[in-house]
């Protein structure tokens, strides 16, 4: 079931995990027809720094900007500071108690999102740092954290996704990275490890998707964005 009205063209973040500037230019102008929101992460900024981020918002779309902070809570303020004011629309921090805090509390137009688990951390790494809970657990103890500290939303995979928009309610905003095509896929080929598809992610209560390179890496990005909103529209109405 859609959880909010959102536009079909908002639900899919496009991330630009691209080398350069003018290469993330060229992907935004390829699939800005259908998709109005683009992911800036470590590999862009590090590039580009705000430019791409300016540039996107100028041209009337969406960003998220994905640097995941994680400092000490002084540090943190200051760079979410940084950020306020720009037309951001998400930044992403990490889920920890202080961070969340500081984060918060300097938070000015845009929102934040708690990364709880990394969609490409699995059980058997949990098991690795002599954590014995299951990531499902983990990631809706760092969740419910998170919205009771005054996030706004969190950063989780789809397979968790359900048990958050049930038990957490419609307020808490979802956005869903990790998502391969295919239908049943449960397990990828790369570094991801908690990967559903982009339909079945909404469809479990996620506002949006995060989708890097099934798009960025494909021939014809625009064949495979109208595969994922079709998905989206179908599983979920
Ligand atoms: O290429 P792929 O679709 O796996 O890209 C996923 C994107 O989402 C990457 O930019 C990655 O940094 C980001 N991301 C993630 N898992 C998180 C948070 C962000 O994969 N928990």
């Amino acid at each position: 079931m859609l959880t909010t009205e959102i536009p079909l063209q908002d639900r899919i973040i496009v991330a630009l995990d691209v080398e350069k500037a003018e290469q993330a230019k060229e992907l935004v102008r390829r699939c800005e027809s259908h998709v109005g929101f683009y992911k800036v992460g470590l590999q862009l900024f590090m590039a580009s720094w705000f430019e791409v981020v300016d540039w996107i918002i100028e041209r009337g779309h969406k960003v998220m900007l994905d640097l995941k902070f994680f400092d000490i809570p002084e540090t943190v303020k200051l760079a979410v500071e940084q950020v306020n004011n720009r037309g951001v629309t998400f930044a992403t921090i990490h889920g920890n108690d202080p961070i969340i805090r500081a984060a918060v509390a300097a938070r000015g137009d845009m929102k934040l999102l708690a990364v709880t688990v990394l969609t490409s951390f699995g059980e058997e790494d949990l098991r690795a740092m002599g954590m014995t809970q299951s990531i499902e657990d983990l990631v809706y103890f760092r969740a419910k954290r998170a919205l009771d500290l005054g996030c706004d939303g969190v950063v989780s995979s789809g397979l968790e996704a359900g048990r958050l928009r049930q038990d957490l309610g419609e307020k808490l905003l979802i956005v869903t990275p990790g998502i391969r095509p295919g239908a049943n896929v449960t397990d990828g080929e790369d570094d991801q490890k908690r990967i559903v598809t982009a339909g079945r992610a909404i469809a479990a209560g996620a506002n949006h998707v995060v989708v890097g390179r099934p798009i960025t890496k494909a021939d014809d990005p625009i064949r495979v964005i109208e595969a994922m909103q079709q998905d989206i529209l179908q599983l979920a109405r």
